[in-house]
């Protein structure tokens, strides 16, 4: 019932040539790919020549981060509206990179999920925990504070409409992928305290990806589990046919 998602947040790589190049040799490679959605999250200098690039294609475009004020004295910030007009449908929010070096709470998050929304965006609500987190066995608790608090006034709609990452902060770019059984077990927590707090059908529509390592010779085993709707792609998205191959392996092909 849930369409897969394919992202690849490409972090601090490509300048607007190698997004154009990328997005251009994306669009042929996964033409034939059909009902998987296909995201691209370029940095903020690339959105506009990337969205340019998809246009009339079925490859959406997403930024990495966006601040919650319309508009202001926030030098280095970006609105939502900004790059909602320069061609984002997507916007990530709260990306573990963020919370550790940045020192992104709960609250920011919730404050960037809300203005996303409130400028027509899609937020991709990342949520995950550290090692030493599921080591101390918090796991459980850490994702239960970070969805409470970070969907926190959102209305059951809005929490259909958007989409979580599950990312466990030690297998970002770690090489060490959860294996699908646990990803399989967190997705399900999530999904049931999304039921609990926003009812079944939010719970039903909510796309809930997992990112941490993901490559195209794992993608299948995790999109078999139940509740792994797709996946938030970093290292593996960087390279055109690698990030296609997850693409391609998540779908069928178009009749
Ligand atoms: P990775 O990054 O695929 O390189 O582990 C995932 C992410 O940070 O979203």
């Amino acid at each position: 019932m849930r369409t897969p998602l394919i992202a690849g947040n490409w972090k601090m790589f490509k300048t607007v040539a190698e997004t154009v190049a990328f997005v251009t040799d994306l669009r042929d490679l996964v033409k034939a790919t059909a009902s998987v959605d296909v995201v691209v999250a370029p940095p903020f200098t690339a959105v506009h020549a990337a969205a340019n690039a998809a246009r009339q294609t079925k490859i959406g475009v997403a930024a990495q981060d966006l601040y919650w004020e319309k508009e202001g004295a926030f030098t280095g910030e970006v609105s939502p509206a900004m790059v909602k007009e320069a061609g984002a449908a997507y916007a990530i929010v709260g990306h573990s990179e963020r919370r550790r070096l940045f020192g992104e709470s709960d609250a920011i998050v919730n404050r960037k999920a809300l203005a996303a929304i409130g400028a027509g965006l899609t937020p991709i609500v990342c949520i995950g925990e550290t090692l030493e987190e599921r080591e101390r066995g918090e796991m459980l608790a850490v994702l239960d504070r970070q969805i409470k608090d970070g969907l926190d006034q959102l209305s059951a709609d809005q929490v259909g409409a958007l989409v979580v990452a599950y990312e466990p902060v030690w297998a970002i770019g770690t090489g060490r992928t959860a294996t699908s059984a646990q990803a399989g077990e967190a997705h399900a927590h999530i999904r049931k305290r999304l039921r609990q707090w926003f009812g079944g059908d939010a719970a039903d529509r909510c796309r809930i990806l997992y990112g941490g390592s993901v490559k195209p010779d794992n993608i299948r085993e995790l999109i078999a589990e139940e509740d792994v709707d797709g996946a938030l792609v970093g290292g593996a998205s960087l390279d055109v046919r690698s990030f296609a191959d997850l693409v391609t392996r998540s779908g069928r092909p178009a009749v």
